[in-house]
C-alpha cells in the first residue's frame, strides 16, 4: 500500500522531499557502497534539486558513491532547454562533486538517430551497471495521471509488460516534444523506493484516481518494492 504524505504547499513539499532524498542517499550508504537515484524533470521535481542543493545535509554526502539516473527524458538536441538532464544539472548536479561517469544522461536527438537508438544504449547503460534496484526514484505526475513517460491510452503503456527493456522509446507524445526516452514500467517498479511528487489543484483528480489503483492512469501501476511514497501538497491532495 501506498503511503501518502501532505504538506501545506509545493514550496514545503519540495524542501521536506529534498530533506527525506539527503537523508535516504545517506542511510544507503552507511549500509551499502553505491546509492542509485533517479530524478524526474517537473517543476516540483526541480524544485526538490534545488532544494536539495541548498541543503547542509548535501555536504555529508559521499557523492563519488551516487549514481544518478532519469526515469525519462525529452529527444531533443543536448543543451536544449527542455531536457530534464539539463535542468538537473543546474539546478544540483553543477554544484555537487559527483564523478562525471556517475551521471548517467539518456541520449540526445543530436548523438542519436533514432529514440529507439537512445532507449537502447540507456537499456545496455543499465544492464552494464548491474541493473540496479534504484535506492530512490522519484517521479512527477502530470495532470493526465501521467508518470515518466508513460502515458494514459498510449501504446508504450498499455502493452506494458514484465518483458520490456528497461528503457523505451516514446513516440506521439500528447505532452511536447512528442518523442521521448522512458524507464519501462519494469524498470520503474525494480526501485527499492518509489516517490511519487505531485502539487497543485490540477493533480487532486488524478492523485484520488491513482490511489484508488485506477490503472488506466500510469501512475496508479508504480510501486517500489519496499515502499511507495506519495509526497504530495494540501492542493493535490483534495479529492482523496
Ligand atoms: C516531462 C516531465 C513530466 C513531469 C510531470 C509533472 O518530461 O514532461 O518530466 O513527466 O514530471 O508532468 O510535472 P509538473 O510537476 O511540472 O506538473
Amino acid at each position: 500500500m501506498p503511503e501518502v504524505i501532505v504538506y501545506g504547499d509545493a514550496e514545503s513539499l519540495a524542501d521536506a522531499t529534498a530533506a527525506r532524498l539527503l537523508v535516504r542517499i545517506g542511510d544507503v550508504l552507511a549500509h551499502r557502497e553505491r546509492a542509485d537515484v533517479v530524478l524526474t524533470g517537473g517543476t516540483v521535481g526541480i524544485s526538490t534539486l534545488a532544494a536539495a542543493a541548498a541543503s547542509p545535509l548535501a555536504r555529508a554526502i559521499d557523492w563519488t558513491s551516487v549514481h544518478v539516473w532519469w526515469g525519462d527524458e525529452r529527444f531533443v538536441p543536448a543543451g536544449d532547454a527542455e531536457r530534464n538532464e539539463g535542468q538537473a544539472q543546474e539546478a544540483l548536479l553543477a554544484g555537487l562533486p559527483l564523478p562525471e561517469q556517475n551521471i548517467h544522461r539518456m541520449g540526445a536527438s543530436d548523438a542519436y538517430a533514432s529514440a529507439e537508438d537512445a532507449a537502447g544504449a540507456y537499456a545496455a547503460e543499465i544492464d552494464a551497471a548491474g541493473a540496479p534496484a534504484w535506492d530512490v526514484l522519484m517521479l512527477g505526475l502530470g495532470p493526465d495521471g501521467h508518470v515518466a513517460s508513460l502515458f494514459p491510452g498510449h501504446q508504450v503503456y498499455v502493452e506494458s509488460g514484465p518483458a520490456d527493456a528497461s528503457a523505451l522509446a516514446v513516440h506521439d507524445s500528447p505532452k511536447p516534444p512528442p518523442t521521448r526516452v522512458s524507464l519501462s514500467l519494469a524498470a520503474i517498479n525494480r526501485a527499492r523506493e518509489v516517490w511519487v511528487v505531485a502539487a497543485g489543484e490540477p493533480k487532486a483528480e488524478v492523485v484520488a484516481r491513482c490511489l484508488r489503483h485506477d490503472l488506466e492512469l500510469p501512475g496508479a501501476a508504480v510501486s517500489g518494492l519496499e515502499r511507495t511514497l506519495w509526497l504530495i501538497d494540501a492542493a493535490a491532495a483534495t479529492r482523496i
